[in-house]
């Protein structure tokens, strides 16, 4: 049995002060149960300031992207090191919004995944389809070789510190959820291509979040679906009522 995860992405919301105030309030909503995983992934300019709000607690801080370089010349960019020693331990890698909005290929989100690896950060790997393959009927070679091309190079044991994030893009901030039966299907997908690339007992431990739309309304009965083992929330996730509220659906 694979514990849940409930992670909330805020993307480019919130200022140092709001994150901390979210934070400061969840903590004391909600005592996480020892039997779900509870991860915020504030911007970049909040991560210290969460860290320490949040220490002492059982709430994981995420970052949202990293660069693969260690360091060096790359104005405006953050290195895995950077976010290890902010205090995250995930750090979200391929979101749609960065493979759509900041052309980033399969290519450097492998790059990214390893980096993040090497940096001890966890990755959440996002994958999924846009409309057009879904309509068109690619959706499968797609997330095939959205896994193939991202995690090309990882091992059996990089495979065991990585949580993959299936988030069909025509489903994410558009209020359109994928069905449970849509989304389990796909995550069995991703899972029995795991199990063929790894091995079955990697792919029975792998977390595999949904993603797009995910509210206090549908939770259930997404987790109800047996290979989704948490969600990776965006806009509901502003909210402390509304995040509070998943992460105890
Ligand atoms: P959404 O975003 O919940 O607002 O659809 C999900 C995501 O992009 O991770």
């Amino acid at each position: 049995m694979v514990r849940p995860i409930i992670a909330g992405n805020w993307k480019m919301n919130k200022t140092v002060a709001e994150s901390v105030d979210f934070a400061e309030r969840l903590r004391s909503a909600y005592e996480t149960p020892a039997d779900r995983e509870v991860i915020i992934a504030p911007p970049f300019t909040a991560l210290r300031s969460v860290a320490e709000a949040i220490r002492g607690s059982s709430i994981i801080l995420s970052a949202q992207n990293l660069h693969e370089a260690e360091k060096g010349a790359y104005t405006g960019e953050i290195s895995g090191a950077m976010l290890r020693e902010a205090g995250c331990t995930y750090v979200i890698v391929g979101h749609s919004e960065r493979r759509t909005l900041f052309g980033e290929g399969d290519d450097r989100i492998n790059l990214k995944l390893r980096s993040a690896l090497t940096a001890g950060l966890m990755p959440i790997f996002c994958v999924g389809e846009s409309l057009r393959e879904r309509e068109e009927g690619t959706m499968e070679t797609v997330i095939e070789r959205q896994l193939k091309e991202g995690l090309n190079n990882l091992t059996a044991d990089d495979i065991g510190l990585v949580v993959i994030a299936y988030e069909p893009v025509w489903a994410i901030g558009t209020g359109k959820t994928a069905s449970p039966d849509q989304a389990g299907e796909v995550h069995r997908l991703i899972r029995e291509w795991i199990a063929r690339r790894y091995d079955p007992k990697r792919a029975a431990n792998l977390a595999i979040l949904y993603g797009g739309s995910v509210t206090p309304k549908n939770i259930a009965e997404l987790m109800a679906q047996p290979d989704i083992n948490g969600a990776l929330v965006g806009g509901a996730s502003l909210e402390v009522d509304s995040f509070v509220r998943i992460i105890g659906y």
